[in-house]
């Protein structure tokens, strides 16, 4: 689909029209797999009905006529408390792929997170920040049993100026999607893992009866990594470690006492264990037990500037948004990205002058209701 009918379309005004836009841009087998969870996709659902579950406590008669929405993460300025998730095949959405939606965070100052399985590469994906030097990007590692292959991938980010390594530890199988089983999902001929196949001409197979990803996981990802993994990870590199799907406070201890300075609160927008809690459920418990001592981030059902508001009460120092930024992709790249961003931006300005907060510094938990507390 061209930018051009996005233009003839009414433009969405919120993330969920983007949705809905989007589904008529992609194929059966690319709005599956980006849209699913796994098995009965309860925790998928639970991670948006979780926000549902908080109400807001609004503070009245406060000066909110200078509102400032900006933040830091790890050392670095975001304009924003947002971050774009890591997410494999983006160019499934759009031929710019990750190279777009590297561009619409830049501009926006928020940051980015490239997949091991992004479809445009580490280097590919840097060039943006020749234009946009301050633009701040993060690189996620799937740990493959090929050590030397993990090996180039964390030296390449490194050497490529990414400011962070995320290791995603929700996945040492992938979950079980029943939509991309039974589409039998694959790449469509000429998308490759931009960062692997030239290396080892490793590719997504087309698998009889089964996801061609979940083969590849089976087939290449390290199921065996541990805890005591992290310190030949951090070898690697100076990279700072950021962990990504941690849902129990003892975890997040561990994770901080293994070198982590900053936690993504996860379950992978459910696409990994079924019936596991919902993110934003898992927060408090989490921002408790780490008590300052790192960064907490938490992604899956970010719809909304009020589900930021609620994120960053809870503990949060900022959120990541995954699925809508491929609903942008697909409907217009990277104006539909942007756009999308801007929603969001403008959505959480709001919601912080109605609540009673000038500064984002400011929000604590005196803002939500009890129940979770
Ligand atoms: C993901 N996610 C993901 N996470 C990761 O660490 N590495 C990856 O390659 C991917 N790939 C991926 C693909 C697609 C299509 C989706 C939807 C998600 C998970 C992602 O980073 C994030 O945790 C969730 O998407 C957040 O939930 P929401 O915002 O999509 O509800
Ligand atoms: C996914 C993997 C690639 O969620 O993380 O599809």
């Amino acid at each position: 689909m061209t930018d051009a009918s996005y233009n003839s379309h009414i433009q969405p005004i919120n993330l969920f029209e983007y949705e809905q836009l989007a589904k008529e841009h992609l194929s059966q087998m690319s709005f599956d797999y980006y849209s699913s969870g796994a098995g009965d996709e309860v925790t998928l659902q639970d991670n948006r009905a979780a926000f549902g579950r908080i109400k807001l406590r609004p503070r009245m008669l406060v000066d909110v006529s200078d509102r400032n929405l900006t933040t830091e993460i790890l050392g670095q300025p975001l304009q924003l408390p947002l971050l774009i998730a890591p997410m494999a095949f983006q160019c499934l959405a759009h031929p710019e792929g990750e190279i777009a939606t590297a561009q619409a965070a830049a501009l926006a100052g928020v940051g980015m997170v490239l997949s091991t399985l992004s479809t445009k590469s580490i280097e590919q994906v840097a060039v943006v920040r020749e234009k946009l030097p301050n633009a701040l990007q993060w690189f996620q590692l799937y740990i493959h049993k090929d050590r030397g292959l993990t090996r180039s991938l964390v030296e390449r980010a490194y050497t490529a100026g990414y400011k962070a390594l995320c290791l995603t530890v929700d996945a040492p199988v992938l979950g079980q999607r029943e939509r991309d089983q039974r589409n039998e999902f694959t790449l469509p001929p000429g998308l490759h893992p931009a960062n692997l196949i030239n290396i080892s001409e490793l590719d997504i197979p087309h698998e009889k009866g089964e996801s061609g990803l979940f083969t590849y996981f089976a087939q290449q990802l390290n199921s065996a990594v541990t805890w005591r993994d992290l310190e030949w990870l951090q070898s690697l590199s100076p990279l700072p470690l950021v962990l990504k799907g941690i849902l129990r406070g003892d975890d997040a201890v561990r994770a901080v006492e293994y070198g982590a300075k900053a936690i993504v609160v996860s379950n992978h927008g459910g696409r990994q264990l079924d019936s596991a809690i919902a993110s934003l459920d898992a927060l408090p418990e989490i921002v408790a037990a780490v008590d300052g001592t790192a960064e907490v981030l938490l992604d899956g059902g970010i719809r909304r500037g009020t589900d930021i508001l609620k994120a960053l009460a809870l503990g949060a120092k900022a959120v990541l948004i995954g699925r809508p930024v491929l609903w942008g992709l697909a409907v217009a790249g990277q104006p539909g990205v942007s756009h999308l961003i801007s929603l969001l931006q403008n959505e959480l300005n709001v919601a912080m002058a109605l609540s009673g907060y000038a500064q984002l510094q400011d929000i604590d938990p005196s803002l939500v209701n009890s129940l979770h507390l």
